[in-house]
């Protein structure tokens, strides 16, 4: 099979090293890439979220499988123009993948599939949202209704905070992300994050992952794209997994095919668990980043055939075959981020780790330059590793970051405590 994967940062580069290792893959194209997945895979620069562009390279390449990893092709209708050119895709169509698009599209079919989740308010005026504000107190979500880079969230903690992110959105502080805004009950628990793969019809749990968005150690500071995560998470017990399909995902699917957009690809659940039971905070229509690194780490070749029967309607006969491991990734970030951020750094040290199914660095925001790796972007490696117990992954991860030179980066050092303790 020739496959192209779009994308290029840790996650697209953990698909690539798991797609390779199955026997099925011929050959593999990514597009962009980047210089760690230049070393293993062919890279093509092309625009991803043309849809056009992408379908004339895979005809001209004999592209077999494409495999999207970001959000932005799937709402920008690649998968869609891919499919009516009988292309087989992983991930969900346009409409489908409003489940991450739009907030308040995710909302109405929470209500219409009576899945648990926060109560909520959708405006399209700022005078509204705030006499709702006012009338339902603090603390309060305010959520930009579309796709804002993961900053359009913010838990107001007073209503007056509450009022100035509702003037901000309707000011154009997101765009036009901003236009509508969601509303929601602050929810209390710990959050963890359910991945499954759909086919329209069927539903197949991948593994569950926990990540640490916020910047510094005990996860405090801004938030980012994340600083790393595990799996398993402890916290989302094979019980309370069992609920979240019944109660949630189940429900949800079945409400997207009856309105005529089936979801086929992976499923990302961000759920909030309190006393043992599961309620929604958002959907993705993609693999976390860098939850992915985790996963991909755990599942290794299996990943391909997943996906691939995902994509051709077959999951009712799949299986995913459990490892009793866990696995750890940790990111390291360039000075600054997720600020402004420092641009260049040599990296040394990455060749003299040891290349394993166990032990793996995922490049995020690196450039090869004369023969060296350097540092282009915020979040620059995923460094990660699988064992038997949580701590064996983290000593591992952390010991070949102990061997990375890195000047100016940095990483927290306590990725993983909540499972650790
Ligand atoms: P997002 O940027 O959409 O990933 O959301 C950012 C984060 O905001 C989530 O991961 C949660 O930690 C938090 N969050 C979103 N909605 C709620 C809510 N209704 N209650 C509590 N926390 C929330
Ligand atoms: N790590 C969070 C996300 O991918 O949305």
């Amino acid at each position: 099979m020739n496959i192209l994967i779009l994308g290029g940062g840790g996650r697209e580069h953990s698909l690539a090293w798991a797609v390779l290792q199955n026997p099925k893959c011929d050959r593999l194209v990514v597009a962009p890439g980047n210089a760690g997945i230049a070393a293993i895979a062919e890279c093509a620069n092309l625009d991803i979220n043309d849809g056009g562009v992408v379908a004339t390279f895979v005809e001209e390449e004999c592209i077999d499988f494409v495999i999207v990893g970001p959000e932005a092709p799937l709402a920008a209708g690649v998968a869609d123009r891919l499919r009516d050119a009988g292309v087989l895709v992983f991930g969900p169509s346009q409409a489908a993948a409003q489940l991450e698009a739009s907030k308040a599209f995710t909302k109405a079919i929470c209500d219409a599939a009576n899945a648990p989740t926060a109560a909520y308010g959708h405006f399209t005026d700022a005078a509204a949202a705030k006499a709702y504000v006012t009338e339902q107190g603090a603390p309060i979500v305010v959520k930009a209704d579309g796709l804002a880079a993961g900053k359009g969230v913010i838990i107001a903690e007073t209503v007056a905070q509450a009022h100035a992110a509702i003037d901000d959105m309707f000011g154009g502080a997101f765009g036009g992300a901003g236009a509508e805004v969601v509303i929601e009950e602050f929810m209390q628990g710990e959050e963890a994050s359910f991945f499954v793969l759909c086919d329209g019809t069927d539903v197949l749990p991948i593994g569950t992952a926990q990540d640490h968005k916020r910047v510094g150690e005990g996860d405090t500071g801004p938030n980012t794209g994340g600083m790393g995560a595990y799996s398993p998470a402890p916290v989302l017990t094979d019980d309370i997994a069992e609920r979240a399909l019944e109660e949630i995902i189940r429900p949800t699917m079945a409400e997207m095919a009856a309105r005529g957009m089936p979801y086929q690809g992976v499923l990302y659940a961000g759920l909030m668990i309190e006393n043992g039971a599961p309620r929604l905070v958002e959907y993705n229509v993609r693999f976390g980043d860098p939850e992915c690194q985790v996963l991909m780490m755990r599942l290794g070749a299996q990943a391909l055939d997943l996906m691939h029967a995902a994509a051709e309607g077959r999951l009712n006969t799949a299986q995913v075959n459990w490892a009793e491991d866990h696995a750890i990734t940790v990111v390291m970030a360039a000075e600054g981020y997720p600020g402004d951020y420092a641009k260049g750094a040599v990296i040394n040290g990455l060749d003299t780790l040891p290349a394993t199914g166990s032990q793996m660095v995922f490049h995020a925001g690196t450039s090869a330059r004369d023969g060296k790796i350097t540092a282009s972007g915020g979040r620059v490696l995923n460094v990660t590793a699988r064992g038997a117990s949580l701590h064996e992954a983290a000593d591992s991860a952390y010991a070949m970051i102990d061997a990375i030179d890195f000047p100016g980066g940095f990483c927290r050092r306590d990725i993983g405590w909540r499972a650790l303790d």
